[in-house]
């Protein structure tokens, strides 16, 4: 371990946020009540009525039916229910697979009603379990004939993966209902219209040096109209058009045909989320290019100008005062500071002529009005081929700042390329490796599982990552997380279902290293060689001048521990350190909902003697050896 080389970049280990895997709806966005606002395709979708006959109208006990106001585009649908007392009408929402909820815990009931002529004297919530058994009630008294939102807050007395939410009427007649959103009392920072804590907390101890949002494939839409447009994602929450997600059945092993954005998590949210966890903001945005994996549509050059528009008035949301139009807004949503917006990602994973054609016109745009704002350019879904090639060749011609790379390989091929940036051109655009994660079958494979190969091997790359920081600027693996029983592609790096969330082998990877990303690289040699793969042995090393710590990173992915002997003659270092082991006996070992930290680091003291830093690496680690210098 020798001298400084490049400083590190802030940004180098963030995390890749997209809306897949019902990320968001159903997720991280803490709401429980799954169409809430009745404008899912089938409005209806989500709710039942099990004790309703809607054909015979002297013995029924009620019936909903949706209405729409066409007029009204951004909520057109309401739900009028007709109720008759004392025939046992309930409406049930069925949550996204169900509604996890904990012993004592409080929950915040919203909903608009418009009661005509004071018909309905009360509502009840409860929240059931699957025998109908009562977890916890209350109730409203609908007072007005008019729109009016009502609140009220209940407890829940059990703890329960899959309750539901049971609303029963005392009268009869006609209630109109809209927005019946519920949520946990104890979201992330107590926010209403929250996020869940317990997920949150995890990407916060990550440390990310940036979020990336939306996505992923959303941005772009299957279609241009199905784009993500991020003015439609702000302001009032029951304002936010609903929009069919880019993921909704798109595997058939795993179809979510109920997979809708309802965007109450939205941009203000993400740059919320951004600043509560230490994260540089990087929204990405369509670039005019609908998903070439699917319709490929192009919006003709001549009608660019609104996409262009909306990242002109993104930068001026996040960053601009409160007298320009967009700030006055973010201000009116509560954040009357700028979020300090620095990065914007123009299309995600475009490739060919007609990317470059549309990236050209934003980077004019931007860099005419926004000189200062860093701008990345996509490369395609491949990180090699003719359109990689022809991509990331324009986009050097063109004096990109950072091109996005994504890769999904097996767990060799990351053991294989932890020398992939070493020759980069270090005058040519940065690199972002923008989406990565090792396969354990094929890309996207059902059966892809989070195991402990695909975890080394993926920080053997990520070696490879720091040792080239001058090049590499920042790296996220992807995707970020995913239902366990609502997913539509694995593996991915968090896990979660309505009660619980935990962080895979892999989570436990990118946090070793983010966690311990220093400042200042240092060069660790072997024979005058950086340490790639010899012996299946791979390393770096770093310093970091806040913490004033020598951090070195090793990775033994041979099936026999190895011992290491590593100079450190060059640094002035205490003798006592500590050792951070990532390891697991096999090789497809995951963490479970069972087992969540199955695999996750354990920490050790160390003894330096004679600046020889002397370590046995268990088979199949990753090894962080941390020494303070004086
Ligand atoms: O991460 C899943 C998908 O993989 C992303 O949406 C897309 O960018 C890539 O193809």
């Amino acid at each position: 371990v020798t001298k400084t080389i490049t400083k590190i970049q802030p940004t180098m280990y963030g995390v890749f946020f997209e809306d897949i895997n019902f990320a968001a709806d159903g997720g991280l966005y803490a709401e429980m009540v799954k169409n809430r606002s009745f404008e899912f395709e089938a409005p209806m979708m989500g709710w039942s009525q099990p004790n309703s006959d809607r054909h015979s109208l002297n013995t029924r006990s009620g019936f909903a039916k949706t209405i729409n106001v066409s007029e009204n585009k951004t909520n057109p649908n309401f739900c009028s229910v007709l109720v008759n007392d004392d025939k046992g009408y309930s409406l049930i929402n069925e949550g996204f697979r169900g509604m996890g909820v904990k012993k004592d815990s409080k929950y915040n009931l919203s909903i608009k009603a418009a009661n005509h002529n004071g018909a309905i004297k009360k509502i009840v919530f409860q929240f059931i379990d699957k025998n109908k058994k009562v977890l916890g009630e209350t109730a409203i008294v609908p007072t007005s004939n008019d729109w009016q939102t009502y609140t009220s807050q209940f407890v829940a007395t059990e703890t329960e993966a899959k309750a539901q939410l049971k609303i029963t009427f005392v009268g009869s007649g006609t209630i109109d209902l809209d927005m019946i959103s519920l949520f946990p009392e104890d979201t992330w920072n107590h926010r209403k219209n929250g996020l869940r804590k317990d997920i949150v907390q995890l990407l916060y101890d990550l440390k990310p040096g940036f979020l990336r949002f939306p996505g992923g494939c959303i941005v772009e839409g299957r279609t241009l109209a199905q784009r993500y447009q991020w003015k439609k994602t702000i302001g009032d929450v029951d304002k936010r058009e609903t929009l069919i997600n880019r993921w909704n059945t798109e595997f058939d092993h795993k179809l979510a045909p109920d997979y809708f954005q309802t965007f109450g998590l939205g941009f203000f949210e993400y740059f919320q989320l951004s600043e509560d966890i230490g994260a540089a903001p990087l929204p990405i945005l369509s670039c005019g290019m609908a998903c070439q994996f699917n319709s490929g549509e192009l919006v003709p050059m001549d009608e660019l100008n609104p996409y262009v528009q909306d990242a002109l008035d993104l930068i001026e949301f996040a960053n601009g005062s409160v007298d320009t139009p967009w700030g006055r807004i973010r201000s009116e949503m509560g954040h009357r500071k700028p979020f300090n917006l620095k990065y914007i990602g123009v299309g995600n994973e475009q490739w060919g002529p007609e990317y470059i054609e549309r990236y050209k016109v934003f980077v004019k745009a931007i860099k005419s009005k926004y000189p200062a704002m860093t701008i990345v350019s996509g490369s395609g879904p491949f990180p090699e081929g003719d359109y990689f090639e022809y991509g990331t060749t324009e986009l050097k011609k063109l004096n990109a700042e950072i091109v996005d790379e994504h890769y999904y390989k097996n767990p060799k091929w990351f053991r294989d390329n932890a020398t992939r940036y070493d020759n980069y051109d270090r005058k040519g655009p940065k690199v972002f490796a923008g989406e990565y994660a090792a396969q354990s079958v094929a890309i996207a494979s059902p059966d892809n599982k989070n195991n402990w190969e695909c975890a080394f091997s993926e920080a053997a790359f990520m070696t490879g990552l720091e040792r080239n920081a001058e090049v590499v600027h920042l790296t996220s693996y992807a995707p970020l997380m995913a239902h366990a029983e609502a997913w539509q592609w694995t593996p991915d790096m968090i896990w979660f279902n309505n009660l619980e969330a935990y962080g895979s082998a892999n989570y436990y990877v990118q946090k070793l290293f983010s966690t311990n990303k220093g400042t200042d690289l240092l060069a660790i040699t072997k024979d005058g060689k950086p340490v790639t793969g010899q012996n299946d042995l791979f390393a770096s090393a770093v310093k970091d001048i806040n913490t004033k710590e020598v951090i070195v990173k090793l990775v033994n992915a041979s099936a026999n521990p190895q011992d290491v002997s590593i100079d450190l003659k060059g640094s002035n270092l205490q003798s006592k350190g500590i050792v951070e082991t990532l390891t697991s006996a096999k090789l497809d070992d995951v963490n479970s909902f069972e087992f969540p930290k199955k695999i996750s680091p354990t920490e050790s003291e160390f003894k330096l003697k004679n600046k020889n830093a002397q370590l046995s690496l268990p088979a199949h680690s990753v090894i962080v050896l941390k020494l303070k210098m004086k």
